[in-house]
């Protein structure tokens, strides 16, 4: 029921839907206007600035593909790609991550439908159990293949050749370190170590949403 000290309620917007609230003074102090691109769709959203990338996906795109697993950087499930760079969708701030371009797990496969080399070598390898941690490993293996191909050397990568000089030579030492940072309770990770590397064969292994977009 509604009282005499509510706010007015919004005016309706197309089809009789109430539209957004105004904005208040207050408002304008702790939300603000964020710009994504994300699998190639662009979204305009109006978000409080204490909302993570990995809610905004989820919650305000329902784009759930990427999990919330620890909310603390510890565990990778909720990893996704922004501006082709891996990152923890639980640790950015939407607002900081304004204008970028985000891709999940989601934005993988081609709009035809044909999945990516590393879903393809991940189901070739039966690499997962419960699955939940699988969207992270996914674009965490992307993002890591694109580092390695840049020639970006990990705590694994030898002295000789130097660092810098050439794609990386993905050991299976290499691949667990480099993915080190995911997680996963089933212990599935010989099989992800095979299906990484059985993709590192791949050079459309590398290829974000924004590449499959284009
Ligand atoms: S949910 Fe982000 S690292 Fe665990
Ligand atoms: S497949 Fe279950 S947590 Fe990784």
């Amino acid at each position: 029921m509604a009282h005499a000290t509510d706010p007015p309620a919004p005016e309706p917007a197309h089809g009789g839907e109430p539209g957004p609230a105004p904005r208040t003074p207050d408002d304008a102090a702790v939300r603000s206007h964020v710009t994504l691109c994300v699998n190639g769709v662009h979204h305009d959203l109006d978000l409080d600035h204490r909302v993570t990338l990995l809610d905004a996906l989820r919650e305000h795109l329902d784009l759930t593909g990427a999990k919330k697993g620890c909310d603390h950087g510890q565990c990778g499930a909720c990893t996704v790609l922004v501006d082709g760079r891996r990152a923890n969708g639980c640790l950015l701030l939407a607002v900081a991550v304004d204008g970028c371009e985000i891709t999940t797990v989601e934005g993988l496969a081609d709009p035809g439908g044909a999945l990516h080399p590393l879903q393809r070598a991940f189901i070739d390898h039966d690499a997962f159990q419960c699955g939940y941690c699988t969207p992270g490993q996914l674009c965490s293996a992307v993002g890591a293949l694109r580092e390695a191909a840049a020639g970006h050397p990990s705590h694994a990568t030898a002295d000789t050749p130097p660092a810098g000089s050439g794609p990386a030579v993905l050991s299976a030492e290499e691949i667990r370190e480099r993915l080190s940072g995911n997680l996963c309770r089933c212990g599935a990770y010989p099989a992800i170590v095979g299906a990484v590397a059985d993709a590192s064969a791949d050079a459309a292994a590398t290829r974000t949403g924004a590449d499959v977009i284009a």
